[in-house]
């Protein structure tokens, strides 16, 4: 299995409710390691920016509304198989169908607040990483 590095945003609503600990617990328990971290709000063009992918789907403009209503924290998870290992812990995208003891199945109220955003395969963790973080502020230990 690859070593591999993968983007994570903990949403506005978690960041809220005071649940940022209890989420990263789930990623440090499953075998990541966070190498990375930034608290930040997105403005709109930077989430519509980020989310360019989903750009004209109905439930787009409800996403930056939602994304840019506080803090998020930003983060980069390492380790084996990192970006399939996250998705695992996250749970799917909709939490009615995510698997007991993910982190979508604790902490998530809709698809929209869904807790958390991970990618999805190598090269989007590359540029999602990229989009909040450089290089030399990341402690990687690949
Ligand atoms: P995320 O992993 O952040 O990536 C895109 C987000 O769009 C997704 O999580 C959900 O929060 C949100 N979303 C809302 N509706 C849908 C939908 N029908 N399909 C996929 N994503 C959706």
């Amino acid at each position: 299995m690859p070593q591999e590095q993968t983007l994570s945003l903990i949403k506005p609503s978690s960041v809220s409710a005071n649940q940022i600990g209890g989420i990263i617990n789930k990623f440090e328990k499953g075998g990541l390691k966070v190498v990375a971290m930034k608290m930040l709000r997105l403005t709109e063009n930077q989430a519509r920016d980020f989310y360019d992918v989903h750009r004209g789907k109905p439930f787009f403009d409800e996403l930056i509304s939602f994304m840019t209503t506080g803090p998020i924290l930003a983060q980069v998870l390492e380790g084996e198989n990192a970006i399939q290992k996250n998705r695992d812990i996250m749970g799917s995208t909709n939490p009615a169908e995510a698997a007991p003891g993910t982190v979508r199945a604790e902490f998530a109220h809709s698809m929209t607040e869904n807790a958390v955003h991970g990618s999805d395969a190598p090269e989007t963790a590359e540029t999602e990483i990229a989009f909040f973080f450089e290089k030399k502020d990341i402690y990687s230990n690949i």
